[in-house]
């Protein structure tokens, strides 16, 4: 497994442009399978997470290409409908397919995710909302195997707003002789992003964004062009180590107001942030900077993946912080490795309590999933001395090019490979 070396100490400068967004991404690759006609996506990100959508769909027998950050995809020959389970377990974002599949050809087979290192993540409110929609759903012997029954209206209420399982909903509920509202749905801008490129397909849908979906069935959808919006998280990443490693950077390639929560917490610090017109942002973390509290919440509060980030750079300045993980049951996994950092944190349940310190120091730790890798980035460049990250993968789900961002800062880093 690659471990990623960090030079610690040093204050962020320069410029750095952020990608194209992977949870944008990901649901728009599985709804390309809505039409038979050929899709090309801009500013799609290189990553192994999109990757793996790339072989779900190529396994499906639709024809992906990538030219740079453009992905090509003509899924006029798709004639399966199921992701074998080698494939599924590998991401659980590839049961995205489900909806886009069920929504086309009015069948799917995907294996039943497995458990995950950030919590137990189950399906039941995706499955739920197909059930609504008049899909028969069966979970057996490990995966879940949906086919149309009849066409209903249908006014559903989630009993929480996930993100996947309004993205899969909205899917299977666009090519329809019917109407749909999903209440209580997921507000994330790539909602809105997906609700946008179903649109210029030719879809009716509208409401993404405010809580209340309208979906307005039509016969079939057509091939577009579109441009996936600026990724929220690696920009709060980059944010976050500025203020952290008391840098002044600027981070282009950014929608100002997909990073409200980001900002206000990292301005309660005492970090400045200035928004240019352009979508660009300045981040300065050099003067004193203090302690924030911050509770996740779904969009637009403050959102799960920046938390390890957060919890990296709060534990690195003075004063006593208070976190709570209301999305995962499970997302304290990178405590541990703040810990041999030198961070003082303790955790009863979902609150961990961080008593700052001026510096946490370099040593080895392990990424244990995505967004813990990045926090022990936002820690290693923050912190004295040399932090070596070992299972560096769970990085290059979410993070393209990291080392050449890094060097952009001014950051010393490299990659032992194994
Ligand atoms: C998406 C993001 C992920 C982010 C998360 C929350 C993608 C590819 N991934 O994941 O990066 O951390 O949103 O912002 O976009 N839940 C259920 N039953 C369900 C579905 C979800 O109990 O049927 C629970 C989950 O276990 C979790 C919470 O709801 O505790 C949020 O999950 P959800 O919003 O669905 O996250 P994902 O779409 O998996």
């Amino acid at each position: 497994m690659d471990k990623l070396v960090i030079d610690g100490g040093t204050r962020v400068r320069g410029r750095v442009r952020i990608s194209g967004s992977k949870n944008a991404t990901l649901p728009i690759m599985a709804a390309c399978l809505l039409t038979g006609k050929e899709c090309v996506l801009h500013q799609v990100p290189d990553l192994d997470d999109v990757k793996v959508m790339e072989n779900v769909l190529a396994g499906l027998g639709a024809s992906v290409k990538r030219e740079a950050s453009t992905l090509i995809i003509d899924p006029g020959s798709v004639n399966a409908w199921e992701i074998p389970e080698h494939t599924s377990r590998k991401m659980r974002a590839s049961n995205l397919v489900m909806g886009a599949l069920l929504g086309k050809f009015g069948q799917a087979k995907v294996s039943y995710p497995g458990g995950c290192a950030i919590g137990q993540r189950p399906m039941d409110i995706h499955l739920g909302g197909l059930r609504q929609l008049g899909y028969k759903v069966e979970e057996c012997y490990g995966y879940i195997e949906g086919y149309f029954s009849e066409a209903v209206d249908s006014d559903i209420t989630l009993d929480f707003p996930s993100v996947g399982a309004t993205e899969n909903l909205m899917m299977a509920a666009v090519i329809s002789s019917r109407n749909t509202v999903i209440r209580n749905a997921a507000r994330e801008p790539e909602i809105v992003d997906l609700q946008n490129f179903l649109n210029k397909m030719g879809a009716r849908i509208r409401g993404a964004g405010l809580g209340v979906i309208r979906i307005e069935g039509v016969p079939e959808l057509n091939g577009v062009e579109h441009e996936v919006i600026p990724d929220r998280i690696e920009a709060g990443t980059f944010m976050i180590m500025a203020a952290a490693s008391r840098g002044d950077i600027i981070v282009e390639n950014v929608v100002f107001e997909h990073l409200g929560a980001i900002t206000s917490k990292v301005r309660e610090t005492g970090a400045e942030v200035i928004a240019y017109n352009g979508g660009s942002l300045r981040i300065l973390g050099n003067r004193k900077l203090g302690s924030a509290d911050i509770k996740t919440m779904p969009y637009p509060g403050f959102p799960t993946d920046a938390q390890p980030q957060m919890m990296a750079f709060l534990s690195g300045v003075e004063g006593t912080s208070v976190m709570v993980e209301t999305i995962f049951e499970n997302r304290y996994m990178h405590v541990n490795e703040l810990r041999r950092m030198g961070a003082d944190i303790k955790v009863e349940g979902r609150v961990a309590i961080l008593k700052g310190k001026s510096r946490l120091r370099g040593t080895t730790v392990e990424a244990t999933d995505l967004r813990a890798g990045a926090a022990l980035i936002v820690a290693g460049v923050s912190g004295s001395g040399e932090t070596q990250i070992e299972n560096a993968f769970h990085i290059d789900r979410g993070y393209e090019k990291i080392e050449e961002k890094l060097h952009s800062l001014g950051v010393k880093a490299f990659r032992i490979r194994d």
